[in-house]
């Protein structure tokens, strides 16, 4: 590649972009498919039908320029979307592939934010002020992709990746308490013991997060409580006490994290 003028190095941008999402396209359907949570099958498939919108700005912005979009391929997103490969065919929780395809996604939206941004400040350069414009539209539309999928790795999925009680059962040197070192009942009461930790520490504002939590706890008893007995019981009531203060607490802003909190009621005061 010979590259003598911004405008030269300004197309390469282009068209590499251009490949970028066109393979895209590609890797969003397969996204969809593998994903399990319903928000974010429909985050992949609005995604989808704005990177059909945005290739048909890139060929607005060639249309201009006089040149063909083709003749370059993105090797950055032909690796990002092969690392996406192996979580869409991972086997597993459908919690942790969820998470996993969401840091998938975001490798690639990350690339093409740098690459927008350069194109951008490239037509800029040279006075192509209009495809600069077009060329915001896509990047806005990149952000906003990216901000919707931090969103739901933060507020629930990765959270409940976190909780997925896979990681008792697929975990081998976990999962049986006979030929190890390690209980499974200690492992219920530890799990016990940070679900209510968690319920105490959960900010007063996240009481959706506290319910969350205490589902998987549910779902944690119903799994192991028959084999377990006793040791069920005793981390049940433990976690009974701090459900039962969930519900006095109801939400109100001088929930448990407030009145346990060294700095008083409303967390530190900077
Ligand atoms: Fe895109």
């Amino acid at each position: 590649m010979k590259l003598e003028t911004l405008r030269k190095l300004y197309v390469t941008e282009l068209r590499s972009l251009y490949s970028a999402e066109k393979q895209i396209l590609l890797g969003l359907k397969k996204m969809k498919a593998a994903a399990h949570h319903d928000e974010l099958k429909q985050a992949f498939e609005q995604h989808y039908a704005e990177t059909e919108g945005q290739i048909n700005r890139l060929e607005q912005i060639f249309d201009r320029l006089g040149e063909s979009p083709k003749g370059q391929t993105s090797k950055a997103t032909l690796g990002l979307i092969a690392e996406g490969e192996k979580i869409i065919k991972a086997k597993g929780q459908s919690d942790v592939i969820d998470a996993g395809l969401i840091a998938a996604a975001q490798k690639i939206e990350h690339n093409e934010i740098a690459c927008y941004g350069t194109a951008i400040a490239y037509a800029k350069q040279l006075g192509d002020q209009e495809s600069a414009s077009l060329l915001q539209q896509n990047l806005d539309e990149e952000y906003a992709t990216d901000k919707r999928l931090t969103a739901m790795a933060e507020n629930s999925i990765n959270r409940e990746a976190t909780y997925s009680t896979g990681y008792y059962e697929e975990t081998s040197e976990y999962s049986s308490s006979s030929n190890t070192g390690i209980s499974l009942s200690g492992l219920l009461l530890g799990a016990a013991t940070g679900v209510a930790v968690g319920m105490l520490l959960a900010p007063s504002t996240g009481s959706d997060f506290r319910r969350k939590i205490s589902s998987q706890a549910n779902n944690l008893f119903d799994q192991f409580g028959g084999q377990l007995g006793s040791v069920s019981d005793v981390a049940k009531s433990l976690l009974d006490k701090f459900s039962a203060q969930e519900g006095k607490s109801g939400g109100n802003p001088s929930g448990p994290q407030s009145q346990n909190s060294p700095y008083g009621a409303g967390g530190p005061k900077f």
